[in-house]
């Protein structure tokens, strides 16, 4: 079999060699260096360091090229933890531990089922909420069905790392290591979690907001890459297909097991207006539940605070200042006491 390896030091290779060859062909692709040629069978294997943006970028553009290879196994080191949701985020269908064994055998590649069970590795629990949450989401992208368990899993994770060190922490943690969307829906559902034990809301229905904020935007695991993950602005037809997320993860949802009518109405209606101005139904106020207007207000947020290739994080008051703006297309009260958490007080 053909072994496609990907890194971004040389020095890595021999090892890889000794390990595979001779029963399989080692065609290695050092990032700076030009492409090989990847054709669509084989298995790519992943050595980078993802924690380094430019090498994480570096490796996007070719992965970008690779998506005809269905296998894609990435090596991180066990106690980069961040690394993990990272790899998922760009799209690898196992993550393996180096500490585990330094390379794994060629059958363990084959027989990776998921990325979820990757995930559910012991050696990786400690960012297992980001983790699950990026393996459901290349779920979906691959085509697979989504597990719910994996959302679970993501959102009890988050409610209790938010619980436990605060709304900030999580928010720099996050911004610091993963991906466009996977970032954004990791902010959202923290952002969401905060607002509700902020309000005090029972145990329950912080899981319920949380599901939701955790799932808002799985439609987008529909959308091609090269529309989300666009720097500036997207024309009106990159517009519209974008604009079909919300309706895209109903779709998804509806009829799922353990997915609850309140979840499957903030994942459509999160881009609703009170004023009406909202979409996919235009939907006035009487007719967006509570938890769909926090969630939106969290949504809103978040997005504004993500930390994107080309733009700077923008800093939280004047976030909130923007979200104030908005009053009339989100409620004045959920604003107000939105402020706390927003400002970090
Ligand atoms: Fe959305
Ligand atoms: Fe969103």
């Amino acid at each position: 079999m053909l072994v496609y390896f990907v890194t971004d030091e040389p020095t890595k290779l021999p090892a890889i060699r000794a390990m595979l060859e001779p029963q399989h062909a080692v065609v290695p692709w050092v990032l700076d260096s030009d492409g090989t040629g990847i054709r669509a069978h084989g298995v790519l294997m992943v050595d980078v360091d993802l924690r380094q943006m430019p090498r994480a970028d570096q490796l996007k553009l070719i992965l970008q090229e690779l998506t005809a290879v269905p296998e894609r196994l990435f090596v991180v080191p066990a106690h980069a933890r961040s690394m993990v949701a990272q790899a998922y985020a760009l799209g690898a269908t196992a993550v393996i531990s180096r500490a585990k064994e330094a390379v794994p055998k060629i059958a363990q590649i084959e027989y990776a089922e998921s990325a979820a069970e990757a995930a559910a590795d012991p050696a990786l629990a400690m960012d297992s909420g980001a983790a699950a949450f990026a393996s459901m989401f290349s779920n979906v992208r691959l085509g697979r069905p989504l597990k719910v368990a994996d959302a679970k899993r993501a959102t009890s994770e988050i409610v209790q790392r938010v619980g436990q060190d605060g709304l900030s922490t999580w928010l720099d943690e996050v911004r610091r290591y993963h991906e466009g969307t996977f970032q954004h829906c990791l902010l959202v559902t923290g952002v969401a979690v905060a607002f509700a034990l902020d309000v005090g809301f029972s145990e329950r229905d912080v899981s319920r907001l949380g599901m939701a904020a955790t799932l808002h935007d799985i439609g987008k695991a529909r959308i091609p890459l090269s529309i989300l993950d666009k720097p500036g602005r997207l024309d009106p037809d990159e517009e519209a297909i974008i604009r079909r997320h919300p309706a895209i993860g109903y779709d998804l949802l509806r009829g799922v097991a353990g997915i609850s009518p309140e979840i499957l109405d903030g994942v459509r209606h999160h881009h609703e207006y009170l004023d009406g101005s909202g979409y996919p139904d235009g939907l006035k106020a009487s007719q967006i539940s509570d938890l769909v207007r926090l969630l939106t207000i969290s949504d809103i947020f978040a997005a504004l605070i993500e930390s994107r290739p080309y733009r700077a994080p923008m800093p939280r008051p004047d976030a909130y200042e923007i979200l104030r703006s908005m009053e009339g297309k989100l409620e004045g009260a959920l604003l107000r006491a939105f402020r706390n958490v927003a400002l970090g007080s």
